[in-house]
C-alpha cells in the first residue's frame, strides 16, 4: 500500500505539476535528478575547455568577444545547474570531486579536440544545436529548480547556436581553404553530436523511468531525429555536406534514415577513453587546485563576518 507521501508525489506527477525542493520525493527520484543535473552541470563546465582553447587565437576582436561571452555563459549554466543539484542534498564539493576523480560522467561531446577555428563554428552549430533540442523539453522537467534553470539556459543557448552557424557561413563564403576547413570540422563533429542524445532507445536503461517521472519528455532517438531534421535545411543553406552518404528522408515513415552510429566509440568515450578525457580532467583538477586559495579566503571572510555580526 503506497504511503500518503508517495500517493501525493504520484498525484503531482500525474497532474504534470512540479516537485519542489521541500516536497517529499522517492529516493530513486532524488538520485536520478542528482545524477542527471550533476552530469549536465559537469558538461557545461568541461564544455568551456574546447572553446576556451581558441579565445587567445580568435581571428578578430569581434570573434574573440563573442567566444568569451559564450564561454562565460557556459560557466553560468554550470553554476545554475550545480545550484539546482544542491537543492537535492548533494554539495558542490562532492560533485566537483566526483568529476575530478573520473567518477561522474560529462557529455561525451567534449572529449574531442578542437584543432582549427572552424571547430568553433561546428561546436556552436552542432553541439549547441543538439543541446537546444535536448534542453527545450527539459524546461518542463517535473523538478522545479531544474526546469527553471533550463528556461534561462535555453535563451542563451540559441545565441550560441546562431553564432556557430554564422562562423561556418563566413568560412563557406571565403576561400577554398576556408571552405575545406569548415567541411572538415563538420565531418569531425557530426557523428559525436548525434551521440549527445544518448544510446538508442532500446539500450537506454534510464529512459523509461525518467519519462514516467516527467524528467525526460522525448526519447533519445526522437530528439536525435528532431535534431537531424533541423540540420538538413541549415546544411543546405551553408553549402556544407553532412558526412553521412546514407542520410535520406523516408517518405513512408516520415523519418530521417542515416548510416549506423558507431556505438563502440560512444561506449569507449563513456568508459573514460575519449581522445581528450585525460586532458579535460587534468585541466579541471588544476583549475580546482589553483582556486583553492579563493575558496579559503571567501570562507574565512564569511566566518569573520559571521563572528562580527554575532557580537
Ligand atoms: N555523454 C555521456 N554520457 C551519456 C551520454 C553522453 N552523450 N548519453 C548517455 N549517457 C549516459 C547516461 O548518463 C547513462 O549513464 P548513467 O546511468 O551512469 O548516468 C547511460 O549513458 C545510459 O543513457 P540513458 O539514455 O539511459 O541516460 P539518460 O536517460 O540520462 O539520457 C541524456 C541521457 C539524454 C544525456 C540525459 O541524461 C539528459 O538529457 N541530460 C541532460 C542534458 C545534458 O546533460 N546535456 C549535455 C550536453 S552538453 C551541454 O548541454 C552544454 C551545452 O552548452 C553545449
Amino acid at each position: 500500500e503506497p504511503s500518503a507521501e508517495q500517493r501525493r508525489f504520484d498525484e503531482i506527477i500525474a497532474a504534470d505539476s512540479r516537485i519542489e525542493p521541500r516536497d517529499w520525493m522517492p529516493d530513486a527520484y532524488r538520485r536520478a535528478l542528482i545524477r542527471q543535473i550533476g552530469q549536465h552541470a559537469h558538461s557545461e563546465i568541461i564544455g568551456m575547455q574546447p572553446e576556451g582553447n581558441w579565445i587567445t587565437r580568435a581571428p578578430s576582436l569581434k570573434r574573440k568577444a563573442i567566444l568569451m561571452a559564450k564561454v562565460q555563459d557556459e560557466a553560468g549554466h554550470g553554476l545554475y545547474l550545480y545550484s539546482a543539484a544542491q537543492t537535492l542534498g548533494i554539495t558542490r564539493d562532492e560533485m566537483t570531486m566526483q568529476l575530478i576523480e573520473g567518477k561522474a560522467k560529462y557529455s561525451s561531446i567534449f572529449n574531442y579536440p578542437t584543432p582549427t577555428w572552424a571547430d568553433m563554428g561546428a561546436i556552436g552549430w552542432l553541439v549547441d544545436g543538439a543541446a537546444i533540442c535536448n534542453q527545450v523539453p527539459l524546461c518542463r522537467a517535473s523538478y522545479g529548480p531544474y526546469g527553471r534553470a533550463m528556461i534561462r539556459i535555453c535563451k542563451e543557448e540559441s545565441f550560441h547556436q546562431r553564432q556557430g552557424f554564422e562562423i561556418l557561413l563566413a568560412l563557406m563564403q571565403g576561400s577554398d581553404a576556408q571552405r575545406e576547413m569548415a567541411q572538415d570540422a563538420v565531418n569531425r563533429w557530426y557523428w559525436p553530436s548525434l551521440m549527445m542524445f544518448g544510446p538508442p532507445d532500446g539500450d537506454s536503461p534510464n529512459s523509461a523511468q525518467s519519462m514516467a517521472w516527467n524528467i525526460k519528455r522525448f526519447s533519445n532517438d526522437e530528439l536525435r531525429q528532431r535534431f537531424i531534421g533541423m540540420l538538413v535545411p541549415q546544411a543546405e543553406a551553408l553549402g556544407i555536406a553532412l558526412p553521412d552518404p546514407e542520410l535520406h528522408f523516408d517518405e513512408k515513415t516520415q523519418q530521417y534514415v542515416g548510416g549506423e552510429i558507431d556505438w563502440t566509440e560512444f561506449f569507449e568515450v563513456l568508459g573514460g577513453n575519449g581522445p581528450m578525457n585525460v586532458e579535460r580532467l587534468r585541466a579541471r583538477r588544476e583549475a580546482h587546485e589553483d582556486g583553492a586559495w579563493v575558496r579559503e579566503a571567501a570562507a574565512e571572510y564569511a566566518r569573520k563576518k559571521a563572528t562580527r555580526n554575532s557580537k
